[in-house]
Order: C-alpha cells, then sequence, then structure tokens
C-alpha cells in the first residue's frame, strides 16, 4: 500500500512506539490521528511530528481504549477527522510490572488484560468496518515476542499477546476484501513500559536489569519501520513479525 495521501489512526500514540509510529507515517505523507489516554503525551508527538515534517497534519484524541465506550468514541474521532481510516496500528500496552505474579494486584491484571486484549480486540472489529468503507486497507497490531514463551514473571502479560497474535492470524480472511491484518513482535525496546513500567513505575524490574545491561536494545523508530514495512507490503496477511535483539534471551 502507497501511505502516501492515506489516513491512519495510531493508538498508545503519546509516547514510545506509538509515537515513533506517528512520525514515520507523517513522513511517508500520511494524515495521522494520534490516541492515547495521556493527553501530554499526545502534544509531545504533535509537536514532534510538526518539528519532523513541518505542516505535518496530525489530530489528537483522547482515548481510553479498554472500554468498548472508549473504543467507540476514538473510531468515531478518528473516521470524522479526514473522512475515513485506510490504516489503524492498534498499539496501546500495559505491563504488570512489579509486584511480580503471583502478587500483583487484581486491578492492575485486570487492567492490562482490558488494554492489551481488549483494546486490540475492539479496535481490529472497529478497523475492519471502518477499512471496509474504503475499500480495503491495512491493520498493524503490536504484539510481543512475549507471546512466543512462558514469560514467569507476567504471564498475564505474555498471554494477551498470544491473543493479539491469534486475533491477527484469525482476520487473514479479510484480505478478501483488501483488509490485510498483521502483528509487529518488538523484543526489548528503549521506552517508558521497559525502563520504567516493568518495575514500580520509575525504573527497570530487578529481574529485568542484567538482561538489559547485556543487551542491544531496540529503539521505538526500529518498531515503527517493522509497521510501516507491513503496511507497505500488499503480500503480508496474518503475519506475526518478529522485530528481535540481537543476542538475548527473552526470559
Ligand atoms: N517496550 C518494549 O520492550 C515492548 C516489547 C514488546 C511489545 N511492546 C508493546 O508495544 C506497545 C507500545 O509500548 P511502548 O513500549 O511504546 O510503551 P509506552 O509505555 O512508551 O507506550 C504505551 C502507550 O500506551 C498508552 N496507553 C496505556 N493505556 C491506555 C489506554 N487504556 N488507552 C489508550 N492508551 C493507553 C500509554 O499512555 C502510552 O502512551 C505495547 O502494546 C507494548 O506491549 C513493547
Amino acid at each position: 500500500m502507497e501511505i502516501s495521501g492515506k489516513h491512519a489512526l495510531v493508538t498508545g500514540a503519546g509516547a514510545g512506539i506509538g509515537r515513533a509510529t506517528v512520525i514515520a507515517l507523517v513522513q511517508k505523507g500520511a494524515k495521522v490521528v494520534a490516541a492515547d489516554i495521556n493527553e501530554d503525551g499526545l502534544k509531545e508527538t504533535a509537536a514532534l511530528a510538526q518539528q519532523a515534517v513541518s505542516g505535518a497534519n496530525v489530530v489528537t484524541v483522547k482515548a481510553d481504549v479498554s472500554t468498548a465506550a472508549g473504543v467507540r468514541a476514538m473510531f468515531a474521532s478518528a473516521t470524522a477527522a479526514f473522512g475515513g481510516l485506510d490504516i489503524v496500528h492498534n498499539n496501546a500496552g500495559l505491563i504488570c510490572g512489579e509486584p511480580l505474579w503471583p502478587e500483583a494486584s487484581l486491578e492492575k491484571i485486570s487492567a492490562v488484560i482490558a488494554v492489551n486484549l481488549g483494546g486490540v480486540a475492539m479496535g481490529t472489529q472497529e478497523a475492519i468496518k471502518a477499512l471496509r468503507a474504503r475499500g480495503g486497507g491495512a491493520i498493524v497490531n503490536t504484539a510481543s515476542v512475549a507471546a512466543l514463551q512462558a514469560m514467569p514473571t507476567d504471564p498475564v502479560y505474555s498471554a494477551t499477546k498470544v491473543g493479539v497474535v491469534r486475533i491477527v492470524e484469525s482476520c487473514a480472511g479479510f484480505a478478501a476484501e483488501g483488509i490485510r491484518v498483521n502483528a509487529v513482535l518488538p523484543g526489548m525496546v528503549d521506552t517508558d513500559m521497559t525502563m520504567k513500567q516493568t518495575g514500580d513505575g520509575t525504573r527497570p524490574a530487578a529481574w529485568l536489569a542484567p538482561v538489559i545491561a547485556s543487551t542491544v536494545m531496540l529503539t521505538a523508530e526500529d518498531i515503527a519501520v517493522a509497521v510501516i514495512a507491513l503496511i507497505e507490503d500488499d503480500t503480508a496477511v496474518g503475519q506475526a513479525k518478529i522485530v528481535g535483539n540481537v543476542g538475548r534471551d527473552y526470559k
């Protein structure tokens, strides 16, 4: 798919991978709706997009993807912003962090499932309907390499990412309508999620610190490159595209 001139929605766009994807999309000539629960983060993303591309067309929408009402309102705003959507990147995510399983609060577990799995499930469904109205398009959902193996420190996060992969694989048939649904599976990326949220909100988890010290961390921009490639590659259907780190073991 040629991205230039297309209309895109990116969730979790107030930071990290979502922000990098917004910037990559405007650099490719797309008009972008940047959605997140964090309004300050969205303002920063919009400013950075302007820095990257003067006159970049970015509309920010405060949205909570963990609720049906939030997803419905987000798609209503996003489709109204430019008159329909061609590209949707369901990317918002949370991790349980510390205290680790089985001490994590039930509220935290519930929130991680609601955002990572519920948000992507609802976001994929609404995206298919929105793209259908335009005769096709591309959906990229952010999973994780945590979908590929057991994750004793955060089984709930891992399980939600398995679910994201399965949703994508289950939606391969929509390619017949010109709607391609794919997933990107990042390894360990240098974002707030890894560097703060895996721990107590200010630092990486204690178990993760030695892994971070011994690995080459990916950047959010590395993942945005993979997202763009999945959008542009018309042969990519139901793929789970791994973007791994060199020389590291996710466990
Ligand atoms: N950082 C990594 O190492 C890594 C690895 C694999 C997968 N991922 C996945 O990449 C995605 C992006 O993560 P990131 O690393 O950029 O983290 P991040 O914390 O920098 O960004 C996540 C964004 O999601 C937003 N968000 C959280 N809950 C939301 C909600 N209810 N509604 C709307 N937005 C909400 C946050 O406000 C934040 O801006 C996530 O799905 C994450 O699971 C990250």
